[in-house]
C-alpha cells in the first residue's frame, strides 16, 4: 500500500471514519518508510522511529508554542486597546437619571475610593463621600469642586468599626441619603491587617470584621430599597 504524506494529512481532516481509515494510512506509509529506508541505507529501525517520534514531539511543542505566544500577544493588544485607545466607559449615560443623580463612595476620602469619585465627577455625578473623618471628607470634595464646578457634593461621616447594628446605618447613612438619586454605590471601605493572625489584638480584628464584612451589607441594606424604586 502506498501512501503519500499530505494525502495521509488531508484524509485527517473528514469524518471520524475517514479519520480512523487515515490512521491506519499513517500507520503503513510509516511503516514502508521504515522499511524502505532499511532496505536503502541500512539504517536501524528504532533509530528511524525515534527520530519520526522526536519529530512528532517537536511539531507538538512547536504548535503549543505558537498558540501560547497568539494568545499572549492578542491578550496585549486587548489590554493596549482598551487602557489606551478605546474611550472610558460612560457610567453617567448609562446609569444618570439627570444631572441630580449621585455616586456613593464608602471610604472615598482616600486612594482608590477617592480616585473612583474623581473619576465619576468627571464623568458629571455629584459626589457622596462616607467615611470615617469629617475634616478630610471635606477636604476631598472641595477639591473635587475646585476641579468639577458643577456637581454638588455630600459628606458623611461614619465610623463602621464603632457601628455594628444595621439600625445604627439605617439612623446616620440610610436617613441622611433617602432623598438623594443614588446611581451607583462603591463599597469600597476597607481595613487590612498585616502580620501574623496569632499575634494580633482582639481590637484590630473586630475592627477589620467589621470594617470588611458588615460595611458592605449594612451600607446596601440601608440603601437597597431607594436604588430598586428608581
Ligand atoms: N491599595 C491596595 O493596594 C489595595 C489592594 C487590595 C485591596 N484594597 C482594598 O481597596 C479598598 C481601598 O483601599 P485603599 O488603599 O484605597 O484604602 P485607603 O487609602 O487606606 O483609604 C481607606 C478609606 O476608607 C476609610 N476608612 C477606613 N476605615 C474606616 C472606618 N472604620 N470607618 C469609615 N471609613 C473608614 C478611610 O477614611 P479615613 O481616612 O477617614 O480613615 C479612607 O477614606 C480597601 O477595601 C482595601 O482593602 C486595596
Amino acid at each position: 500500500m502506498e501512501f503519500t504524506g499530505p494525502a495521509v494529512f488531508t484524509a485527517v481532516r473528514t469524518s471520524t471514519k475517514r479519520k480512523t481509515l487515515s490512521l491506519i494510512g499513517l500507520r503503513s506509509y510509516l511503516e514502508t518508510e521504515v522499511v524502505s529506508k532499511c532496505l536503502n541505507n541500512s539504517v536501524s529501525v528504532s533509530a528511524i522511529l525515534e527520530n519520526t517520534v522526536a519529530l512528532v514531539a517537536f511539531s507538538l511543542c512547536a504548535a503549543i508554542g505558537l498558540i501560547t505566544v497568539l494568545r499572549s500577544m492578542l491578550s496585549l493588544m486587548s489590554s493596549f486597546t482598551r487602557h489606551f485607545l478605546r474611550a472610558p466607559y460612560n457610567h453617567f449615560q448609562r446609569y444618570a437619571k439627570d444631572k441630580d443623580s449621585f455616586v456613593v463612595v464608602t471610604g472615598g476620602s482616600d486612594g482608590i475610593g477617592f480616585e473612583i469619585c474623581d473619576q465619576m465627577a468627571e464623568q458629571g455625578f455629584n459626589v457622596c463621600i462616607i467615611s470615617r473623618t469629617l475634616a478630610k471628607i471635606e477636604i476631598k470634595l472641595k477639591e473635587l469642586q475646585v476641579k468639577y464646578p458643577k456637581i454638588q457634593t455630600k459628606a458623611v461621616a461614619f465610623d463602621f468599626s464603632k457601628n455594628a447594628k444595621i439600625s445604627d446605618y439605617k439612623e446616620k447613612i440610610g436617613d441622611q441619603l433617602k432623598d438623594i438619586d443614588i446611581a451607583m454605590l462603591f463599597l469600597n471601605a476597607g481595613h487590612i491587617n498585616i502580620g501574623n493572625f496569632h499575634e494580633m489584638e482582639d481590637q484590630e480584628i473586630q475592627d477589620s470584621i467589621m470594617i470588611n464584612s458588615m460595611q458592605p451589607v449594612f451600607t446596601m441594606k440601608v440603601l437597597v430599597d431607594q436604588m430598586i424604586e428608581r
